[in-house]
């Protein structure tokens, strides 16, 4: 006989069926032994009765979170204990026999409540176990079926997945980068993407046109509630496209499927402000437009922020990007860039999606031609020897016909988050770091063996 999954039991009244899972509860009333069975679909009463003694006698051992197989027959549960919480709540089954598949230690913690008030460092240590809890069940999946639509549109709209390296050179976002050493370059290093914004553009020069891509991204930033050391964008660059035509098609890409999941937008069209008009507004290049009403009703209200400006001082009074160097200035700008002149207000074809409070979502036109590149770079003082060093591949191929293009990415966690009213990236990511920087379950960063830093040219400095 197969087995029949938890949500499945409510066709078969009257049937016998298998269900395989784990322990969620037990309760032992000495004549009756009733086991909460949960599997990926839900949760089932089970029943034993010394009608059939074997599996009573077993089940008085059973403990939270022992894996079991269970077969008996699925009878509707008398009307004075019908659950009307659970979807399956109107029936039981009636155990014959009990196979215990596997057992287990006691959890460090409860499953069956949100996980809110444990210690994060003790949930991340036992990841694997603070999954199984019904929360981050949903949100898992929830986050799969996010990714799964977005990826349906996009293909549905001429899109090619084309998947980009993780071995790299360093790509600018405004962020440190992540270190790989190599062995067969010692001394040499390479850079983990903090996006795959160069290779995209370098793909729109290769022809694709429409490109995308659920992309790894790797950022040594410090750590918030909505910022990890690594998140996943739903990374899009299109060629032949003006900003209107890229901000239509990616509106019609959130509206269609948060809508088809569900959700209410406040506001259809997303307005649009200008940077300096959120600023005034809001005081911050991301907002929250609902009402107290709309925030108990989970709607979601989505802005876009244009006309950025191209540069900003650093701390050392230095002109650096505000958002990356691959962006195109407004075209009654680009003299300005080019002839280094009133650079604070140079306006970039920049744009930002705004969410119930978070920067969901940012991208631009970028500048497809060599001479404006590099003018970024001159702004922020880089040598020509440091510009070709670094950008020297960009503005070769964009030597070759590289078409005009643009682009933006979403970050599936901020997604998640607005989706699923988590306030926390580590609520929608499966192993998440903690807030100290370390892995999850795994304990990592660690130390390398002698033998590994020999092979790698490595000698670490006591501090
Ligand atoms: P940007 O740096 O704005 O743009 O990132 C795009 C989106 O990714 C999300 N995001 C993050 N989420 C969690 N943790 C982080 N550390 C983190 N950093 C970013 C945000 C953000 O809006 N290459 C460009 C995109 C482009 O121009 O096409 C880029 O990476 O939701």
């Amino acid at each position: 006989m197969e087995r029949t999954l938890v949500r499945e039991i409510i066709k078969n009244e009257g049937e016998k069926i298998i269900l395989k899972g784990w322990v969620a509860a037990r309760r032992d009333h000495g004549k009756l032994v009733f086991i909460d069975l949960r599997d990926r679909s839900g949760i089932a009463q089970v029943v034993f009765s010394p009608g059939f003694p074997e599996a009573h006698k077993t089940a008085q051992d059973l403990r939270s979170e022992w894996v079991i197989q269970v077969s008996g027959k699925v009878k509707e549960r008398p009307a004075s204990m019908i659950n009307e919480k659970i979807p399956t709540g109107r029936f039981e089954i009636e155990a014959e026999e009990l196979v215990v598949l596997n057992t287990s230690e006691t959890p460090p913690f409860p499953l069956d409540e949100s996980g809110d008030n444990i210690d994060e460092e003790v949930r991340l240590k036992y990841r694997y176990l603070d999954l199984r809890r019904e929360r981050l069940q949903k949100n898992i999946k929830l986050r799969s079926e996010f990714v799964d639509r977005m990826r349906q549109f996009l293909f549905k709209n001429d899109f090619t997945e084309i998947e980009t390296p993780l071995l790299t050179k360093t790509t600018p976002e405004g962020s440190r980068d992540f270190i790989v050493p190599s062995r067969m370059y010692p001394g040499k290093f390479f850079a983990l993407p903090q996006s795959p914004q160069q290779y995209k553009q370098l793909l729109m020069v290769a022809g694709f046109e429409r490109y995308f891509q659920i992309a790894r991204c790797l950022r040594d930033e410090d750590l918030r509630a909505d910022r990890g050391f690594e998140h996943t964008q739903v990374d899009i660059e299109m060629s032949f496209v003006e900003q209107k035509d890229v901000l239509a098609i990616d509106e019609k890409m959130i509206t269609t499927v948060c809508e088809e999941m569900g959700k209410k937008i406040k506001q259809k069209p997303f307005p649009v402000f200008t940077y300096k008009e959120a600023m005034e507004k809001y005081r911050a290049d991301k907002f929250d437009m609902r009402t107290e009403e709309e925030k108990k009703d989970g709607v979601l209200a989505f802005a876009w922020v244009v006309d950025f400006p191209f540069f900003e001082k650093d701390k050392e009074g230095n002109w650096t990007f505000t958002h990356n160097p691959f962006s195109m200035p407004k075209p009654e700008h680009i003299d300005w860039l080019l002839k280094g002149e009133n650079i604070g207000e140079i306006i970039t074809q920049q744009y930002d999606l705004v969410c119930n409070g978070y920067e969901v979502g940012g991208g631009s036109i970028r500048s497809h031609r060599a001479d404006i590149l590099k003018a970024v770079f001159k702004v922020m003082g880089y040598s020509d020897m440091r510009i070709e060093a670094e950008f020297g591949h960009m503005m070769q191929a964009f030597n070759f016909g590289a078409p005009p293009h643009g682009g933006l990415a979403h970050g599936v966690e901020r997604m998640t988050m607005i989706l699923t009213g988590e306030t926390y990236l580590r609520e929608v990511q499966a192993f998440p770091q903690t807030s100290s920087g370390r892995t999850s379950v795994m304990d990592a960063p660690s130390e390398l063996d002698e033998k590994q830093l020999k092979e790698l040219g490595l000698e670490v400095k006591k501090k």
